[in-house]
């Protein structure tokens, strides 16, 4: 079965829990990325970082596409916090990404770098980070599936959540209506998933709360709880 690559594109039944594999046992992590998945997360989340928009560097295409041959049914959603998407759209696509958000603060045409993702047959996202004015998506809400809200400094999870950028999440919401994806990434745990949900994210991106929990499906349970309270 080919994976739900419209999964972006369709009406919001419930918030999606996206898996981020940034947390995962790297030595095991296809079982890893598919036990979340079977634990009752809905997707995979994909952080690619390249040591210079963030200081870390995490995994590229060729993980990517090792990622698609152990979850072939997955939908990936990959998060690039790099300064050049545009390099990285076409391996991605080839790697098997369903979807694919660059950041606002990065150079080249937004519109430009979404066509192109589209053509390459991948959704697209637009990201910013959390000090970036949201005004900066204004002129882009049409053009993308999905607005990401960093909710902590990118570059390395297990951080704690920033509630200021709630405001931002729900500026985005006001103007997308039932037109966009609203994802927030970065201290999502279930402490924090109904303040995102309430605030009108309808992606919740998870890492450490999830491959850090003890019980993985409890905690995808937990966070599918606190977000169905938001
Ligand atoms: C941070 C990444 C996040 C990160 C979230 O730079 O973009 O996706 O994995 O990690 P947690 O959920 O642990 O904050
Ligand atoms: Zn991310």
């Amino acid at each position: 079965m080919a994976a739900d690559r419209g999964l972006f594109r369709r009406a919001p039944v419930r918030p999606l829990l996206a898996a981020s594999i940034l947390s995962a046992d790297f030595a095991r992590l296809g079982d890893h990325a598919l036990q979340a998945l079977h634990a009752g997360a809905d997707l995979l989340h994909v952080d690619v970082m390249d040591g210079h928009f963030v200081p870390n560097l995490s995994m590229g295409p060729a993980v990517c596409a090792a990622v698609r041959r152990a979850c072939p049914d997955a939908f990936l959603d990959v998060h690039l916090m790099v300064t050049d998407p545009g390099r990285f759209l076409e391996p991605f696509a080839k790697a098997g990404a369903d979807s694919v958000t660059f950041h606002v603060e990065v150079e080249g045409d937004p519109l430009r770098l979404a066509a192109r993702a589209r053509e390459l047959g991948m959704g697209v996202g637009l990201a910013s980070n959390p000090e970036t004015p949201v005004h900066r998506h204004e002129p882009f809400l049409r053009a993308f599936d999905l607005h990401l809200v960093m909710s902590v400094h990118p570059g390395f999870s297990g951080q704690a959540f920033l509630p200021a950028v709630l405001a931002k999440t729900r500026w985005l919401r006001e103007r997308l209506g039932t037109e966009a994806r609203v994802e927030m990434d970065g201290g999502v745990g279930p402490d924090t998933a109904g303040a995102c949900t309430e605030a009108g994210c309808d992606v919740l991106v998870s890492a450490s709360a999830l491959f850090g929990a003890p019980d993985l499906r409890k905690a995808a349970q937990a966070m599918h709880a606190a977000a169905a309270r938001g």
